[in-house]
C-alpha cells in the first residue's frame, strides 16, 4: 500500500528536494505552496517515478485553507502517514524595525501552520495508531544570531511544541521529530532580506550562501531518517555542532557578540 506524505512549501528548496525524494520511493505526495506553477512543474518533473504527486495550491496562513487541505487528503486516500511541516520564512533586521506584518506573517506561517496542520491530521493517525510528523526547523534555535529575532522566535516556539507533544504521544505509534536544518542555498535567503535595497539585498544574499550547504543533500538525510522516533534529527556535522553548543550558550553569546551583532549583518 502507497504511503500518504504531505509536504508544505514543496515549489522551492527544501520541501521541492523531499517531495521529489518521495516521489522516487512510492509514496503519494500531496504538495502545497502558493506558487502553483512551481508545483506543476515538480509534477511534471516526477512524472516517471514510482509515486505521484498531487497538488493543492494556497496560502498556509489561511485557516480554511489548511482545513481543506487535509480533509481534502482524508477524502480521497483515508489516511495521511507522513505530515512535513516545512514551509517557512524569515525576515532577517534589526527587531526595531520590523513591521508587524512581517511578524505575524512569520507566525502565522512558521508556527500556526506547523501546530494547525498537526491537530488536524493527529486524530487520523491517533485513531490508525501510526503516523510520523516532522517540523523542519533550523541550528538557530541553538545558535541564536542578531536580527534573527522574531525567525528565531518563531523556530523556537516549534521546538517547545514539539517537545511537550511528544509525551502526549508517548504510549502511541505516533510520533514527532524536528529537523535541525543549517544553512542551505534556497529562495530562503533572497526572501529574508527582501526589505533592503536590492544592492544591498545582493550582499546578503551572497554573503549568506557563501557557506550554505546543498538542499539536495539536506533532504536526502531528511528522506533517510523519515522513520526515525528521536525527538531531534541531525543531518549534517553542523547541525550537530549547533545542538550541541545547548550545554554551553554562554560561550556561544559570546562569540555571536564578537564576531557578529558589531558587524550587524550576516
Ligand atoms: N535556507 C536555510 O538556510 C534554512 C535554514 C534553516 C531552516 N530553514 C527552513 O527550511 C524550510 C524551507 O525553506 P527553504 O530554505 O527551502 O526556503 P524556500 O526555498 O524559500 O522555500 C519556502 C517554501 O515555503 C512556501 N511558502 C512560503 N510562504 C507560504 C505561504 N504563505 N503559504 C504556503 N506556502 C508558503 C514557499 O512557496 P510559495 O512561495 O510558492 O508559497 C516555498 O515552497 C523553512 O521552514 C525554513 O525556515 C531554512
Amino acid at each position: 500500500m502507497k504511503k500518504i506524505t504531505l509536504v508544505s512549501g514543496a515549489s522551492s528548496g527544501l520541501g521541492k528536494k523531499m517531495a521529489k525524494l518521495l516521489c522516487q520511493k512510492n509514496h503519494i505526495v500531496y504538495v502545497t505552496a502558493r506558487r502553483k506553477n512551481e508545483l506543476v512543474n515538480l509534477q511534471k518533473e516526477c512524472l516517471n517515478y514510482e509515486g505521484e504527486i498531487k497538488i493543492i495550491c494556497g496560502d498556509l496562513t489561511n485557516t480554511n485553507f489548511r482545513e481543506k487541505i487535509i480533509s481534502q487528503i482524508l477524502k480521497e486516500e483515508g489516511k495521511i502517514d507522513y505530515l512535513i511541516n516545512n514551509a517557512g520564512f524569515g525576515r532577517v533586521e534589526r527587531f526595531e524595525k520590523q513591521s508587524i506584518n512581517d511578524m505575524e506573517k512569520m507566525f502565522n506561517l512558521n508556527v500556526i501552520s506547523y501546530i494547525h496542520l498537526t491537530n488536524l491530521v493527529l486524530k487520523n493517525m491517533l485513531k490508525k495508531n501510526k503516523g510520523k510528523i516532522i517540523h523542519v526547523g533550523s541550528v538557530a534555535i541553538f545558535v541564536p544570531r542578531p536580527d534573527y529575532t522574531v525567525y528565531n522566535s518563531t523556530k523556537s516556539a516549534i521546538y517547545a511544541f514539539n517537545r511537550s507533544l511528544r509525551f502526549e504521544l508517548k504510549n502511541t505509534n505516533v510520533s514527532s521529530s524536528m529537523i535541525l536544518v543549517p544553512k542551505i542555498k534556497t529562495d530562503f535567503a533572497k526572501n529574508a532580506f527582501q526589505n533592503y535595497s536590492q544592492e544591498e539585498c545582493k550582499k546578503y544574499v551572497k554573503n549568506f550562501n557563501k557557506d550554505a550547504e546543498n538542499p539536495e543533500v539536506i533532504a536526502k538525510k531528511i528522506i533517510k531518517k523519515l522513520d526515525s522516533k528521536k525527538e531531534i534529527i541531525i543531518p549534517n556535522f553542523r547541525a550537530f555542532v549547533c545542538y550541541a553548543s545547548r550545554y554551553f550558550p554562554e560561550t556561544i553569546n559570546l562569540i555571536l557578540g564578537k564576531f557578529f551583532i558589531k558587524k550587524n549583518k550576516n
